[in-house]
Formats: structure tokens, sequence, C-alpha cells
């Protein structure tokens, strides 16, 4: 992600230094970023000037202390609070009293990150999503006690890199993590149960829903560690929500190491010539998966803006250009029938007889 960030800075037209505690592996960064951007070149979406002036932004810098120089730092280390946490204190330490200190954290919260800090009212959060020059959504999530000043000026800031903001509440898996579990979640229970195989899922949600990429295939492509990972953190934070609780499949899956494309063996398998499941395509069977998921999806944009992680524009903004949804959840409920997806609901609500399925209360008052 640091690598993707820093071209999307330099692309902008910012000096960026890019630093890794690890020997060599901003250089193996920079490389990948050239790799890159060649391909672009030799297909003719850029020329060679403009990679040449982008490349000539990125320095790799030598020691943590060359951040002194820097206006605005963006951490991308690996997911684990007690690191990001040690690397703040030192950051604060380092940079000018003026510097922006953001973290490009998924799913840790940036007010335990900023609390390492003595002046945390420069601390925030700019989630990218991978790869970061391409896809267009930032979630900018202020911590708690992220001075409101500093939340207008880098969502400005990053506006100007031409990303889409949106700003999210401090709360696990800010917006779009949060509102897209049950895609992943009630997708694998529909699998667990038996009612369909992962073809048909994956059929249903694209032939029916219209999503780019089903359930299953799109994990594979997020990879089955990382996605298992995302999903358990968000349950723990949400203090074991049954709404969030990850499954014994997935689980299972990141243990074997089929983390899907990345590993050539996930749900389905990569290997040349490996047979594929294919889907019945029953029509009936798909709205009924339909219907499930994109209920249990609508829900979650109602719980959301219910609790205030973010307004309803910035809801439908995040869920469409962060993960691609053909449409906004609330507005897609709204088109289907809020009457129906909570009468979908209230059905599973009563056959399962678990807390998972409970309407937003913001949904039930949407439709009396
Ligand atoms: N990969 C994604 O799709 C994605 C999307 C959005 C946000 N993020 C977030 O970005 C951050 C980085 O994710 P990534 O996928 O690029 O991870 P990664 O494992 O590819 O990179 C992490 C970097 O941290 C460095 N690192 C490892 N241990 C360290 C330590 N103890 N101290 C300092 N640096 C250390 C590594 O050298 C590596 O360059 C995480 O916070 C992640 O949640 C990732």
């Amino acid at each position: 992600m640091g690598g993707g960030i820093a071209q999307l800075a330099a692309s902008a037209g910012h000096n960026v230094l890019l630093f890794d505690s690890f020997t060599g592996a901003s250089a193996k960064a920079v490389e990948r970023i050239k790799a890159g951007l060649d391909g672009l070149v030799k297909k003719g979406k850029m020329d060679e000037a403009k990679m040449n002036g982008i490349l000539s932004k990125i320095k790799v810098g030598g020691v943590l202390e060359d951040f002194a120089q820097c206006g605005f730092v963006i951490e991308a280390v690996i997911e684990d609070l007690e690191v990001k946490k040690d690397l703040f204190r030192k950051l604060e330490s380092i940079c000018r009293p003026d510097a922006v200190l953001a973290t490009n954290t998924s799913s840790i919260s940036v007010t335990s990150i900023a609390a390492a800090c003595k002046e945390s009212g420069r601390v925030i959060g700019v989630h990218f999503f991978n790869p970061a020059p391409v896809m267009p959504l930032v979630e900018i999530i202020p911590g708690l006690a992220t001075e409101t000043s500093i939340a207008q000026k880098v969502t400005e800031f990053i506006k100007s890199w031409g990303k889409v903001t949106v700003l999210a509440k401090d709360t696990p898996g800010f917006i779009v993590n949060r509102v897209a579990r049950p895609f992943y979640g009630e997708a694998i229970r529909i699998y667990e149960e038996g009612i369909a195989d992962i073809a048909d899922i994956d059929w249903a949600m694209k032939e029916i829903g219209g999503f780019k990429m089903g359930p299953f295939e799109l994990m594979d492509f997020i990879g089955n560690d990382v996605n298992y990972m995302v999903t358990e953190t968000v349950w723990r934070q949400m203090f074991f929500d049954p709404r969030y609780k990850p499954s014994i499949t997935q689980k299972r899956l990141s243990e074997a190491g089929f983390w899907g494309k990345k590993s050539g063996r996930g749900y389905y398998n990569y290997a040349e010539g490996a047979a594929q499941p294919t889907s019945n395509k029953d029509t009936k069977l798909g709205n009924e998966i339909f219907m499930r998921i994109i209920s249990m999806l609508v829900n979650e944009a109602f719980e959301a803006l219910y609790y205030k992680i973010a307004n309803r524009e910035d809801l439908e903004t995040a869920m469409t250009k962060g993960v691609n949804y053909p449409k906004g959840l609330i507005a897609w409920g709204e088109e289907i029938g809020l009457k129906k997806v909570l009468a979908t609901l209230e059905g599973l609500s009563e056959t399962y007889n678990d807390d998972r399925y409970r309407p937003s209360v913001l949904l039930k008052r949407s439709v009396n």
C-alpha cells in the first residue's frame, strides 16, 4: 500500500519520501512503481516524460529522521496497534509541529493510534483502497482528538490528488469494511447451510444483483486470509455482535493457505486446467440468494446511517466508489422496496432466531 500511495502523491505533483524500516523494501517498492508505470507507457496510456517526472519525485529515505522535512506523513506499516503507536510516538518527536500525521489503517481505531501522541489533534485516518493509484475512494477518519481544521485540510488535500473522499466516524471497519461485511458473511452462510453452491451464489449476485464479482470470487481476489482477519477484527471490536460473526469456513481456508488467487487456491482452484464449478442458473434460487444478501447489506447501511457512521451521501459514495457496488445501498433498498427488505429480514430472524438478522431501527422507522 505504501508504494501505491507514494505513486499517487508523486503523480499529484508532490515530492515524496518513501521509508520502510526493512532495508531494501523501499527500493523494491520503487521498482514495483516503475514496473507499473512502464506498463502504462507500453500500453500508450502514459508518456515516458510523465513517468520519469513521477519517478523523479519519489526519494527513498535512509532513516526515520528524514521525515523532519515533510508536511504530511502517511503511515502504511503492518496492521498492528503497538507497531503503529511506536511509530507515531517517534514521528511526533521528529516531524515539524505543523506536519499532519496520517494512518492508512483499515481496521484499527484511529483514536487509539493517536493516543500514542502528546499532540493527537494532528493525527487522522486516511484510508486508501488497493491499488491506491486506481481506486477513487479515500475514507477520512478523524479520531476523537483530531482537530476539525485538520480534517478539513486533509480532505481538501486528498481531493486535490483526484480522489473522492468520504467522512467516516472512527468506528470498527469505518464505512466500507463495515457495511460490506454481509456480502461475504451472508454468502458463506448460504453456502455452509447447503442452500446453494459457490458458483450459484456468485452467479446470482452478478446476474441478478449486477455486482461485478460474486462474493466468493471477490473473497479469493482480496485474499481469504485478509478477509478473515478484517471480519474477525470488526466482530471483536463490535463486542462480538452476531451480525459480524466470522465463519469457520473462512477461518479454515485462511489456515490452510487457501488464500485465493494469490496462493493459487481458495474457494476456486486457479491451477491451469483445473475443473471449475458451474452454476445451475436457477432463477428462483438466485432471487432468494440475492434478496437475502442485499437485505442484509441494506440493513447494514441503514444501521450505519442510524449510528451516524457517515451521512447518506457519503455512505452511498463509499460503497459505489470503494467496492464498485452498482448502486448505493440505501437507494437500492428504496428501489426494491423497504417493506420487502424488512420482511426478508424479519423472515430470517424468525427462521434462525439469531440476533444477526435484527432489522435496524432506522429501517423499521422508514417503513412505518
Ligand atoms: N492491502 C490492502 O488492501 C490495504 C488496503 C487499505 C489499507 N491497508 C492498510 O495499509 C497498511 C499496510 O498494509 P499492506 O497490505 O501494504 O501491508 P504489507 O505487509 O504489504 O506492508 C507492510 C509494511 O510494513 C513494514 N513492516 C513490517 N513490520 C514492521 C514493523 N515491525 N515496523 C515497521 N514496519 C514494518 C513492511 O516492511 C512492509 O513494507 C495496513 O495498516 C493495512 O491495514 C491495506
